[in-house]
């Protein structure tokens, strides 16, 4: 009996050498693709570390400047701003006060890095309230939509006028996109864009984010965030979002929504983005802090992962260090 050889079809030959394989990539990772997610924190002395997110931080004002040059110095493509205020309440007005942290925050990274970056605010009343929902809630504790819609707008007029160029909705009340886009156009912010978190499931993959903006709330946001088990009302979501004006859709979290995350790239008419959120940050920081994993290749294959499934660019919390690789690789 003859050993069956492969034949005419070796499909090793495009792997051979580095320089084979960097020729025959089909996805590339570069700086300029990448989004680094801030918080900053009202009143604090010094930056502040998020325990269940090693390496990541709350800033202060001072901080969050330095870090932002540092992203603009590593090329990446933007920053998204993050506020956590000293004082919440039940409407969340630091979101809409022009002396409030995030607005604050805003003013100061544009003033510091506007030509080099683009700087982003999250669009969401969760870390204003003193009951951690992204809305106003009704009497009965329910969070209200339309009530909702215009303190968003409001929000999108003092973040606009802070100098925020694009706006991330991450609240997913219905209409969010037509209620800021049109406040922001109704006062002359043609200039302003909207990145809609489009497709934004309610996920476990959040946690450490809650730490990191010393979330208040008591239970989950299954009435508003999408039902893990769905797939194709995401793309419903998408096409009311693109049709209600949004610049940019996103899907969130990355990692285990990659086959929604490819649906959406296949059709949407607008860049998409992926969130590749606290949790999954967490896990590889977790893993590799245990040695199980490698870190740098865990990472990389992650953010890899991500852009193969379709993400344009990718929000995450290793932007700056990655980015920092990548031009130590070139
Ligand atoms: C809402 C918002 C959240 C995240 C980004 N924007 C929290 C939530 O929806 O509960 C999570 C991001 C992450 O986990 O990294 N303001």
């Amino acid at each position: 009996m003859t050993t069956p050889t492969p034949g005419r079809l070796r499909p090793r030959r495009t792997r051979r050498t580095p320089a084979m394989r960097r020729l025959t990539a089909q996805t590339r990772l570069h700086p300029a693709d990448l989004v680094l997610p801030l918080f900053v924190r009202e009143g604090l002395d010094a930056p502040r570390p998020i325990t269940s997110m090693p390496g990541v931080q709350q800033h202060t004002r001072d901080s969050l400047r330095r870090e932002a040059t540092r992203a603009a110095e590593a090329g990446l493509g933007g920053v998204m701003l993050f506020g956590v205020p000293a004082h919440r309440d039940a409407l969340g007005t630091g979101a809409t006060d022009p002396d409030g942290v995030l607005n604050v925050a805003i003013a100061d990274v544009v003033a510091e890095v506007g030509d080099a970056l683009v700087v982003q605010a999250d669009l969401c009343l969760d870390e204003f309230t003193d009951h951690g929902h992204c809305g106003v809630l009704t009497p009965q504790g329910v969070v209200d939509n339309d009530a909702t819609l215009e303190r968003y707008a409001a929000m999108a007029l003092a973040q606009a006028e802070a100098g925020a160029h694009l706006l991330g909705l991450s609240g997913m009340m219905d209409g969010q996109t037509a209620a800021v886009r049109d406040a922001l156009d109704t006062a002359g912010h043609h200039e302003v864009a909207v990145l809609a978190y489009a497709a934004k499931y309610a996920s476990a993959f959040y946690g450490p984010f809650r730490e990191a903006v010393e979330s208040q709330l008591d239970g989950d946001r299954r009435t508003y965030q999408m039902d893990p088990a769905n797939r194709r009302e995401a793309a419903r979501e998408v096409a009311t979002d693109i049709a209600e004006g949004a610049d940019v859709v996103m899907v969130k979290p990355a990692m285990s929504y990659l086959d929604v995350l490819a649906d959406v790239a296949a059709t949407a008419t607008v860049p998409v983005w992926a969130y590749q959120v606290s949790g999954e940050y967490a896990m590889i920081e977790a893993a590799s802090a245990q040695g199980w994993i490698g870190r740098r290749g865990a990472v990389t294959e992650s953010v890899l992962s991500i852009r193969r499934a379709g993400a344009d660019a990718v929000l995450t919390y290793w932007a700056t260090e990655l980015a920092g690789w990548l031009a130590e690789e070139r």
